[in-house]
């Protein structure tokens, strides 16, 4: 029987006898001295056999390779001054082993070496196709515990203190819109017909509020079939609530104590509440981005007014046709951003194009105080333009300021991201804050051009602002998105509960009534039986365990997370199916794959 982990033992086990079981993380021989390291989930214990200490275990101490899973019996010691290891946790004791079985060796060449002693690089490709060695690693283990903990803290809190239930929604089901591609499924039993995974639980969770069942929340699995990132996956895991007769000012206090909880029981972090707020519009005038990284300043100034009857061509075109004109202000960018840097072919221009910028424009302020510029501004500014644009953006002697001009999206989206990329350029984040921010007053819509249509911001269900209701069109959103650190970790709305207003909103997006009956008439139908006023929100649990863990991609934090390419390397699906199980489901491949 096992008396203990590895990572358990200190100084007050030494005398003890214990039972430890685990693999081995590395084996040094020091002129016929074994040491192993043994590793289990808690942790690293060192083990020690000789000839003379301990005669029965040598031999097979001797014959111990890396990741040999073992059982250990010995004696805690402690370790003589000279081998004291303050790194590790245990690092102040041995265990002389007096027995050693083998439980398993290893029969393969490892495809990497699984200890953390061991720092060479491993790809993620082979660290996703041999998941259950890369999970051995410390550092993954303490992810998976830390999501734990983090679950954990959610369900104690939502339940022991605000009297939440857990209710699942079905998995098989119809798609409910949050704005990606559907996974669907063919139904064999009627044919024809399919299922989508849910993108989120939203509609069962407004159903379960119609239902009296008044605070609902579960750990939902989603689907979504997008464009992958460091933070998106196609199957990712919400903590999803919804709640009964609350304001949006309720629901915003809950979440905030919600949200302190898990910092202080997981990270020990006292949350100052309450967490700021800034507006939608605030948001992207100030940085160019619904969830801004307020860790550090690179704060937006709109210039339009004062460029608006400048020489510049492309000044004048941008603000004439509805458009903007904004400084990303960067204060010492004089000396450290060069020229080639900004022009084509460089770094910083790369960054812009990327997001659609078509060029740079930039005024430089001299250590002297001289305003440097060239090309078209330098021919088309008055003096008195730039003295204004100096005084707007706060510029001082060594700052360097990069011009945004075109339609409002492609702006905010350049100067957004070169605020991005110039904060890691000028080492201005403090990795340990922990920057939490609330984005209120959302506009209901905004337009899809592609598509030619208004589109829901969150989704069609989120209730108009009441001051706005006149006017859905323009109208505010009761909707709030937590931003963490520049990562939306969590959004969600009050909902419409009333039919004719749920109608009027599927009409703004241009669903014709017959398709939103088709789609929707059980909600509508619903809403006509009694329902209560509601709200709710969902967190990314994932994006919150990453920001947590301190790692930079959420499949760090997810035990099978798929790649980029929406690929699960360690069971390799998807995969083809037998043509027999696709007549059964009524279905018909027209892939053809492509001749070599
Ligand atoms: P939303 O679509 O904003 O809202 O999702 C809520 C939160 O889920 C996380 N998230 C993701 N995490 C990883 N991979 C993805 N592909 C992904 N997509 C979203 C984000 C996001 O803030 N039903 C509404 C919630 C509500 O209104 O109550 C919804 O799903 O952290």
């Amino acid at each position: 029987m096992r008396t203990h982990y590895c990572g358990e033992l200190r100084s007050e086990h030494i005398g003890k006898t214990v039972t430890l079981y685990g693999w081995i993380d590395r084996r040094r021989d020091h002129g016929g001295v074994i040491f192993l390291d043994l590793r289990d989930r808690d942790g690293i214990v060192q083990i020690v056999s000789d000839p003379q200490r301990t005669p029965d275990s040598y031999d097979t101490a001797n014959a111990l390779r890396n990741e040999y899973v073992v059982e250990i019996v010995g004696r805690v010691t402690q370790r003589p001054d000279e081998s004291l290891n303050p790194r590790i946790p245990t690092g102040e004791v041995e265990i002389y082993a007096d027995k050693i079985i083998l439980l398993n060796p290893v029969r393969k060449q490892l495809p990497f070496q699984v200890s953390g002693a061991d720092t060479d690089p491993v790809r993620e490709e082979m660290r996703l196709r041999y998941r259950y060695l890369d999970l051995r690693r410390e550092k993954m283990a303490k992810n998976l515990q830390l999501r734990h903990q983090v679950v954990k803290a959610m369900r104690r809190y939502l339940e022991d203190n605000e009297g939440f239930i857990e209710v699942e929604t079905p998995v098989l089901t119809r798609s409910t819109p949050e704005g990606a591609r559907d996974y669907i499924l063919p139904s064999r039993v009627n044919a024809g017909e399919w299922f989508a995974l849910p993108q989120s639980p939203q509609l069962f969770k407004q159903i379960l509020m119609v239902s009296g069942c008044d605070r609902y929340y579960q750990i939902a699995r989603c689907f979504r079939d997008e464009d992958l990132r460091a933070d998106r996956q196609p199957e990712f895991t919400q903590l999803d609530m919804e709640m009964s007769f609350m304001s949006q000012e309720e629901i915003i206090e809950l979440n905030e104590k919600l949200v302190s909880h898990i910092f202080k029981t997981v990270k020990g972090v006292e949350l100052q509440r309450p967490f700021p707020r800034i507006t939608y519009a605030e948001a992207m005038d100030k940085y160019g981005s619904d969830k801004p990284d307020t860790r550090y300043g690179l704060e937006l100034v709109n210039v339009s007014d004062i460029l608006k009857d400048s020489g510049f061509k492309v000044f004048n075109e941008a603000i004439k046709n509805g458009g903007i004109v904004k400084i990303l202000p960067i204060p010492n960018g004089n000396d450290a951003i060069s020229n080639v840097r900004i022009k084509p072919g460089g770094d910083i221009f790369r960054e812009a194009s990327e997001a659609g910028a078509k060029g740079l424009a930039y005024i430089r302020v001299r250590d002297n105080g001289e305003i440097d510029t060239i090309g078209a501004i330098k021919d088309n500014l008055t003096e008195e333009q730039k003295q204004e644009l100096l005084t707007r953006t706060g510029a001082k002697p060594g700052h360097l300021l990069l011009f945004g001009a075109g339609d409002a999206p492609t702006v905010n989206k350049t100067l957004d991201r070169l605020r991005q990329f110039c904060a890691k350029e000028f080492n201005l984040i403090d990795p340990e804050k922990m920057n939490l921010l609330w984005v209120v007053d959302f506009p209901m819509f905004e337009w899809n051009a592609d598509e030619k249509r208004l589109e829901a911001l969150h989704h069609p269900f989120t209730a108009p602002h009441p001051d706005d209701i006149n006017d859905l069109k323009t109208a505010r959103a009761q909707a709030y998105d937590l931003v963490l650190n520049g990562f939306e970790i969590g959004g969600g709305s009050r909902r419409i509960y009333q039919r004719d207003i749920q109608e009027q909103v599927f009409e703004a997006i241009g669903l014709s009534p017959e398709e939103a009956q088709a789609k929707f008439g059980f909600l509508l139908e619903a809403f006509e039986y009694g329902t209560p006023p509601h709200g709710g929100i969902a967190f990314g649990l994932d994006r919150i365990v990453m920001l947590l863990a301190g790692e930079e991609s959420i499949r760090d934090v997810i035990a099978f997370p798929k790649t980029q390419q929406a690929r699960c390397l360690l069971t390799e699906a998807p995969s083809s199916v037998d043509p027999k199980q696709l007549k059964e489901l009524h279905v018909e491949s027209t892939y053809k794959p492509k001749q070599h």
